[in-house]
């Protein structure tokens, strides 16, 4: 069985935050994260190592085995914290990576793998081929092979000029990694343990090493600062933002568009700037979204126009106008041909289809029938301060401007209440609720009071 070993123990000191380095985002998500959906799509069992970190262990949960190193001494120490898991099933590959870059993908894992099975290699490194290899250990090769890894520091200066460069991710075969991390030693300029040091003891001991070379430049980028950290996230945003334009989605101007990437976006629809689309929101055909919406976790039918809208965790169905400056909350489903306008806020509710609710109301827990006509000013009064309760409108409901709802209470179809109205009971299909104090009107009155 192969698994994979994840090097997590950065502590992100050059980040100036209280948060471990694998845990910095790129776009929406910890840089571990990345590290791990490629193994788990790459169907590797998992072990997380590193310098201690009761966050990271906290965000893992059961998802993977988490070892920790009680001093941080190189990446060979780091790896060897993981012997007795690894002892447990020596029969295949270990993949070995560093959980502070986020692009390696499962496709690389998968190629390099069958190259590292196909040449019997003890050890197989990812490589990459950059214009920059400053910091990054240079791989020495020789006509048939590798002959081992030298780091920046150690490095002679013809060494210097190498450009192929050592990934962090490599396979080794499980047995031979157990033996050969039990050869390394701290004899360098850092005085570290190095993984790296693996492959020449390997050759020395007549095991075969290779390299892959990843077409994928990106698969070494990681980050030890902000800026770094920019640098990785405007690569990811841009290979997401493309990939959709791949699709038939349109961006006429890309500024401030951050789409995460589990997204899914149907072909026509155009994003706007200024609009942020997170975690697993799925859009249709031919909508407009944008500008400037934040839209988590929400499904959109096709053809719906969002403008300066705010949704999370809700369903919007298809042939929906949104906007401006409307909060769609979580738990709300929106159903097709409904028209929300702007200062609305729905939380928690259904919206039946080819309701309007046109501007300024708030429409917290309740179900609204079809055809409703929620008027300006309106509030669905859902608390009392210590429970919330419910509203029922329905179908055909009228509900004049500055209406309250006082829930519980239900509305039945074509139920009508007049402007101002506070209900505080049913309203029974076809009834009108009204509670109009008289009107006064008293004639000549500021010209009195101006007069004196
Ligand atoms: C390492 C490689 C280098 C490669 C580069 C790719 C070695 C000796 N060098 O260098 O050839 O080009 O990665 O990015 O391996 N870690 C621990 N515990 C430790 C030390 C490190 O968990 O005691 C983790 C780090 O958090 C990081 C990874 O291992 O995720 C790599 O360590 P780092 O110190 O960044 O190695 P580099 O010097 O960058
Ligand atoms: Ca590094």
């Amino acid at each position: 069985m192969n698994q994979a070993v994840i090097l997590a123990g950065g502590q992100g000191k050059r980040m100036k935050a209280p948060i471990p380095k694998p845990m910095f985002k790129v776009l929406g998500e910890p840089m571990l994260e990345w590290v791990l959906s490629a193994c788990e799509a790459a169907e590797l069992s998992r072990t997380v190592t590193g310098y201690e970190s009761n966050q990271i262990e906290a965000y893992l949960g059961d998802r993977c085995r988490t070892v920790f190193q009680a001093e941080r001494l190189g990446t060979g120490h780091a790896v060897m914290q993981t012997i007795p898991f690894l002892s447990e099933d020596t029969s295949g590959s270990t993949l070995v990576l560093c959980g502070d870059a986020p692009f390696i993908d499962s496709r690389t894992i998968a190629d390099s793998l069958l190259r590292h099975t196909k040449e019997k290699n003890a050890v197989t490194v990812i490589t990459a081929t950059v214009e920059q290899p400053f910091g990054y250990g240079r791989i020495l090769r020789t006509d048939s092979g590798i002959a081992g890894i030298v780091e920046e520091k150690d490095a002679t200066d013809e060494q210097r000029k190498i450009t192929e460069i050592n990934s962090g991710c490599y396979w080794f075969r499980t047995a031979d990694l157990i033996q050969l991390l039990g050869k390394i030693t701290n004899d360098n300029k850092q005085q570290e343990y190095y993984l790296t040091d693996t492959i020449a003891i390997a050759l020395q001991d007549g095991l075969r090493a290779g390299a892959f070379c990843s077409k994928n430049p990106n698969v070494v980028l990681g980050a030890n600062d902000r800026k770094g950290l920019l640098k990785l996230n405007t690569a990811a945003r841009m290979a997401v933002l493309e990939q959709h334009m791949d699709n038939g989605v349109g961006f006429c101007c890309t500024d401030g568009i951050i789409i995460e990437r589990h997204v899914e976006i149907g072909a026509g629809t155009e994003i706007l700037p200024g609009t942020i689309i997170r975690g697993n929101s799925r859009i249709g055909c031919n909508c407009t979204i944008g500008p400037n919406c934040i839209i988590e976790n929400t499904v959109i039918g096709d053809n719906s126009v969002l403008n300066s809208v705010q949704a999370y965790d809700s369903v919007i169905d298809s042939d929906v106008k949104i906007g401006p400056f409307v909060h769609i909350r979580p738990g709300s489903h929106i159903a097709s041909n409904t028209l929300i306008g702007d200062f609305v806020e729905i939380k928690n509710s259904e919206i039946g289809a080819n309701t309007a609710i046109s501007h300024l109301a708030y429409v917290g827990d309740s179900n609204v029938g079809e055809y409703v006509n929620i008027g300006c000013g309106c509030a669905t009064v859902n608390f009392d301060g210590i429970k919330k309760s419910r509203c029922e409108i329905g179908d055909h409901a009228f509900i004049g401007c500055n209406t309250n709802l006082i829930a519980p209470v239900s509305l039945g179809t074509y139920a009508y209440t007049a402007a101002g109205t506070t209900v505080t009971a049913d309203v029974p299909d076809y009834a009108l609720a009204i509670d109009r104090g008289t009107l006064n009107i008293r004639d000549g009155y500021s010209k009195k009071k101006f007069e004196t």
